[in-house]
Parts: C-alpha cells; sequence; structure tokens
C-alpha cells in the first residue's frame, strides 16, 4: 500500500530552472492532476484529456496503486490513465485535494521549479492571518502566499502572463462562490460603487466535493433548500481581498465587509450568485448597462445578458453570465452570476489561468458549449 498523497514529496522531481513559456516553446506541456479522483480532479481531467498543448503524464490519488481513472471516475474510463500515489516528472501540476492539504506539497513543488496551480484555498489569501482566521490552520509556507496569483483570469491576466517568465509559479484558483460573487461586483467596485453589499449564494451539492457527508444524502439535500456558514462563510475573505484590489486600482477606498449567505439546492452542479448593493449615489440603468458592457466586452468567457441567467444556461461549460438591474424604488443595485461551480468555479478556470500562465490562446481547450437540458 502506498502511503496517502500528502506524503508525496517533490524532493523526488529533478530540480528545473525552466520557465513555463520556454516549455511552451519546446512542445506540448506535461501535466499532472494531484486528488485525481475528487470531483474537481476529474473534471480537470475531462477538460485537460481535450487541450491540444498538453499531454496528461500522470494522475495522483491517495492509496492508489495504477489503478485505471475509470475505477473511480466511470465517465472517464474511456481514457487511458492510471492513479498512483506516486507524482511523476512533469512540467505543470494541478492539485485539488482539500484545503490545508496542498499547503504541505506546494513549496517543495514550486522549489523544484513546477508551475503549480492550485485549486484548493491554500495559497488564494494573501494575509497569513487569514488561514487561522477562516480555515483554521496556521499556513506552513507564509513566504509564497505573497507571490502566489490569484487566477481569476479577468482581473489578473497579466500578473499571470507575467509570470510565465518564472520558474516555479504558483496560480491559486479561484473559489466557486467567489468567481461568482467577484466577476458581479468588480465592475461596481472599478467605479466605486459598492456600499452595502448582500451576496446570496445558491449552489449544487457537487460543490461540497465527492466525500459522504450525512448532510449530503439524497434524503436531506432532495426537494430542500438550506443556508449554511451563517457565521460567515470562508470564501468571503478572497470575495473581500479582490475587491478592494479592484477598488484601489479604480482609486478608491476598500468596500464595506460583505455579508455572504450560501444555500445549498437539490441540484448536482451550478451557482447563482444574487447580489443586492446599496451604492453610494443613485445610479441609473444606462450607467450600470455602460459599465458592464466596459468591463466584459473583450472576455471571451463572461457575457453580459439582458435577462436573468440561470445555471443550466451555463451548464459544463467555461462561461458566466451576469446580468445587473437598478431598482429605483428600493435604492439597490441586483447583480446576477451564473456558472458551473466544476467548470467557470474551478476545472476549466484553472485551465484557462494556465493557458495565460503558458502564454497560450487564452480559448484553448475551452471551446465546449454548455449542456441542456
Ligand atoms: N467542488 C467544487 O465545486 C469546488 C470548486 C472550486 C474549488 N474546489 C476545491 O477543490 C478542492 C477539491 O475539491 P473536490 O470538490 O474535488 O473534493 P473531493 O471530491 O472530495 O475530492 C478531494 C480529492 O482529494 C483527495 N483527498 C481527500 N483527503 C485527502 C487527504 N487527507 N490526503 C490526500 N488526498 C486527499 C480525495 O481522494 P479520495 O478519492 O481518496 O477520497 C480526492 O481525490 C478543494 O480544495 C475544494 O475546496 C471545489
Amino acid at each position: 500500500m502506498h502511503p496517502m498523497s500528502v506524503a508525496i514529496h517533490a524532493t523526488a522531481l529533478t530540480a528545473t530552472a525552466v520557465t513555463p513559456r520556454q516549455v511552451a516553446a519546446n512542445g506540448p506541456i506535461r501535466v499532472a492532476v494531484i486528488g485525481a479522483t475528487g470531483y474537481v480532479g476529474g473534471e480537470l481531467v475531462r477538460w485537460l484529456a481535450g487541450h491540444p498543448a498538453v499531454v496528461i503524464v500522470g494522475l495522483v490519488g491517495r492509496d492508489r496503486d495504477e489503478e485505471p481513472i475509470g475505477r473511480s471516475r466511470p465517465h472517464l474510463a474511456r481514457i487511458d490513465l492510471r492513479v498512483d500515489a506516486a507524482l511523476p516528472e512533469t512540467d505543470a501540476v494541478f492539485v485539488a485535494l482539500p484545503h490545508g492539504q496542498a499547503a504541505a506539497l506546494v513549496p517543495d513543488l514550486a522549489a523544484a521549479g513546477r508551475a503549480v496551480i492550485d485549486l484548493g484555498a491554500d495559497f488564494r489569501l494573501h494575509d497569513p492571518a487569514d488561514y487561522p482566521r477562516w480555515y483554521h490552520f496556521v499556513h506552513p509556507a507564509p513566504e509564497l502566499l505573497a507571490r502566489s496569483i490569484y487566477g481569476l483570469p479577468e482581473l489578473h491576466r497579466a500578473q499571470l502572463a507575467a509570470a510565465g517568465d518564472h520558474v516555479g509559479p504558483i496560480v491559486a484558483a479561484p473559489g466557486c462562490y467567489a468567481t461568482a460573487a467577484i466577476l458581479a461586483l468588480a465592475p461596481l467596485a472599478r467605479a466605486g460603487l459598492l456600499g452595502d453589499v448582500v451576496v446570496d449564494g445558491k449552489s449544487g451539492v457537487s460543490g461540497a466535493g465527492r466525500e459522504p457527508r450525512p448532510d449530503l444524502t439524497f434524503g436531506e439535500v432532495n426537494e430542500n433548500v438550506t443556508a449554511y456558514a451563517l457565521g460567515g462563510h470562508r470564501h468571503t475573505a478572497e470575495m473581500e481581498q479582490e475587491l478592494a484590489v479592484v477598488s484601489r486600482l479604480g482609486g478608491h477606498g476598500a468596500p464595506e465587509p460583505i455579508t455572504f449567505v450560501p444555500h445549498l439546492v437539490p441540484m448536482t452542479r451550478g451557482i447563482l450568485a444574487t447580489c443586492h448593493v446599496r451604492p453610494g449615489r443613485p445610479v441609473e440603468q444606462a450607467e450600470l448597462d455602460e459599465l458592464y458592457r466596459a468591463a466584459y466586452a473583450d472576455e471571451p468567457f463572461v457575457s453580459v445578458v439582458d435577462e436573468p441567467p440561470a445555471t443550466k444556461h451555463v451548464l459544463a461549460s467555461n462561461e458566466a453570465r451576469v446580468y445587473v438591474k437598478w431598482q429605483p424604488r428600493s435604492g439597490r443595485i441586483v447583480v446576477l452570476a451564473a456558472l458551473d461551480n466544476l467548470a467557470k468555479g474551478a476545472a476549466s478556470q484553472a485551465v484557462q489561468a494556465f493557458n495565460v500562465l503558458y502564454g497560450l490562446d487564452e480559448r484553448t481547450g475551452l471551446a465546449a458549449l454548455p449542456v441542456a437540458p
């Protein structure tokens, strides 16, 4: 029996001083997925298997010994790849582990010169003090938080592209709820219009991963809607961090603390964030339309739509759809964002950031349209 994947050490890797751009210039990029047996890991394999510039050289899972990927993720059975406890030689590593686990692995991977795209929370927050506060652990590599990049291409495209010229970059793919809320609210933050904000989030059950839990059984979730984490959901931290960055870039102060209430709804995939904002001054619908149009006109994966978007409009795609409405009677702006938590909220967004890091066309491997019904 192999040790758990937390025992994987990148010291087994040969140290390299090659940058992502140099790797991309020399043919297919070797990638590995750690946590390949999970929901996000399996989704990463699905997107990467169709990516023309990469070759998947390794799938890593705890206690796995050359196990065909189809055994843990039957929808991937047609792919001839096996899950093992050992990490092979690779150029880039996608890490899809529960929070706290990546923090133990990533320092060795980065030190060995591998590009790391972490899909958990361990490198999203720049202030080390946020980890005990929101995640209840002391970060073992706080010095890496300053140089890890929050991998939301719509906000940090230039930073991701510049990191492609450095050895061992760390990209922290955003959380699913956070992606939806930040895309919904960033245009308002940039314009200094974020006053009091309430984010009402609704997620499908896959957002909680595939580890069995009594509150996630069919009998509990079916025909039921529950709010949770009323004491403060962890994604609030990254929403506030990133919206403060956008607000500062727009020449404004840090926005007020966000009230975020997530809900579990009886569907498999999808997130709808409904954001209620009281701006500092009255606005007009035309002003909002122009703000959002300008913010997302050139974005390949974010559309501003005329009708409220639904989770099924974006299912299994890298799309996010945003809708904004001024409600003059109450003096609030309502902004909706819909996305697939496992795609634009996780795996395909990580591939989008990877593409920017490696200097590829950002849309490479991400052309799949949403699935319906
Ligand atoms: N689900 C989403 O919508 C979503 C969206 C964005 C980001 N994320 C983040 O992505 C990460 C993975 O989430 P997920 O939903 O894919 O979870 P998941 O379905 O529970 O998968 C977790 C993966 O990590 C492995 N694992 C669990 N505990 C481990 C341990 N102690 N040591 C080593 N490996 C361990 C599991 O292996 P086994 O198969 O052996 O259990 C599995 O491969 C999390 O950090 C999550 O917050 C999730």
